[in-house]
């Protein structure tokens, strides 16, 4: 087994640098060099990343393994070939797409997410689950990152690839990635054995926000102190760089990233029209509802007080409200 496992990540290995190759030196690579240009993708960020391109053919990489010895079905095995069933030849299970190496703790290339230059589907084709390379328990960039995460105590969780490897190149060298699947609890662990804080920036849609609470409930459970970055609406972290560069991501979006508390409070009231008066009654309520869950009461006392303040009520009242409810949550 330990043999086999490194065949897999020497092919790994010796297929990454291919692909980065024909990325940067051949004429097969010319689109997707465009198109990495295009998304403002710097050389230098390519190579740190170490970016290739899969070559639109059926063969280019099942051919270069079998010539450098590699059992095509234990290359089939390690997801960098596919088979339509169990009889038929395997071939390249990557073409045409950007190439991002995913690497383990150790740095070694484990799996590859593959994204398309079009708008074909899926948009990203990931490498399955191998004995090399296990979703839940990875985090893209960790290896890359981990110095810096442990540095600032402070991990910035992003939904996508380009949106890690944008940021990295504004400057921001904390950032790490679920991979194409929503936060795992082991995943929530590993985050915690590096940093206190997380600061959760995801895309700003329906699906974000969903996975932002769900991602969240995990890492407060693994013992993070847990803050959430907001971006104009429908925009991705990747598409706010570009458009209004990396300075303002991390002075405007990163600092000023909310408690999760403050955010779920925000969220809230986006749900209500706080200009009539049942609907205020009813977001005061819901927010002091949400305000009870905090086992800290010096927060408890805080967010009240906020409430309070800005609806003149007494914070007596607050409070007894508060008491009636912790009672039925109990
Ligand atoms: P997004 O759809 O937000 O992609 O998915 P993105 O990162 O903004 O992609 P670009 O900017 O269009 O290139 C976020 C992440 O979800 C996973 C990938 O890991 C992606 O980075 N995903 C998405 C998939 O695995 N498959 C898909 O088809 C789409
Ligand atoms: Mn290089
Ligand atoms: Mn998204
Ligand atoms: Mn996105
Ligand atoms: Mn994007």
């Amino acid at each position: 087994a330990r043999k086999r496992k490194e065949s897999m990540l020497a092919a790994h290995d010796l297929v990454a640098k291919l692909y980065h190759h024909l990325l940067l030196n051949t004429d097969h690579g010319v689109q997707a060099r465009n198109y990495l240009l295009n998304r403002h993708i710097q050389l230098a960020t390519i190579e740190e990343f170490g970016l290739g391109y899969s070559p639109d053919r059926w063969d280019f990489i099942t051919q270069h393994l079998e010539k450098s010895g590699f059992s095509p079905f234990l290359m089939e095995e390690a997801g960098l070939l596919s088979r339509k069933d169990r009889n038929s030849r395997p071939f390249d299970r990557f073409r045409g797409r950007v190439m991002f190496p995913i690497h383990n703790s150790q740095g070694q290339v484990v799996a590859f997410g593959a994204r398309t230059l079009g708008d074909e589907q899926p948009k990203y084709l990931n490498s399955p689950e191998t004995p090399l390379f296990n979703k839940s328990q990875l985090l893209f960039n960790l290896h890359r990152a981990r110095a810096q995460i442990r540095k600032q105590q402070e991990a910035v969780l992003f939904e996508g690839y380009v949106d890690v490897i944008s940021a990295w190149q504004a400057g921001v060298h904390n950032g790490i990635a679920s991979l194409g699947t929503s936060l795992t609890e082991q995943q929530a662990r590993i985050i915690r054995r590096n940093a206190e804080t997380v600061i959760l920036c995801y895309d700003s849609d329906q699906a974000g926000i969903e996975a932002a609470f769900k991602g969240a409930d995990l890492l407060v459970a693994a013992g993070c102190t847990v803050k959430v970055a907001q971006m104009p609406k429908g925009m991705d972290p990747d598409d706010y760089i570009r458009q209004y560069g990396g300075e303002r991501f991390r002075q405007e979006i990163l600092l000023n990233a909310a408690s999760l508390t403050a955010y779920r409070l925000q969220v809230i009231r986006s749900r209500y029209a706080l200009h009539d008066e049942t609907e205020r009654m009813k977001f005061i309520h819901e927010a002091i509802e949400e305000i009870s869950l905090l086992q800290s009461a010096v927060e408890r006392d805080h967010y009240l007080r906020q409430i309070a303040e800005e609806f003149h009520l007494s914070l007596d009242a607050m409070k007894l409200e508060q008491k009636k409810i912790r009672k039925q949550q109990k």
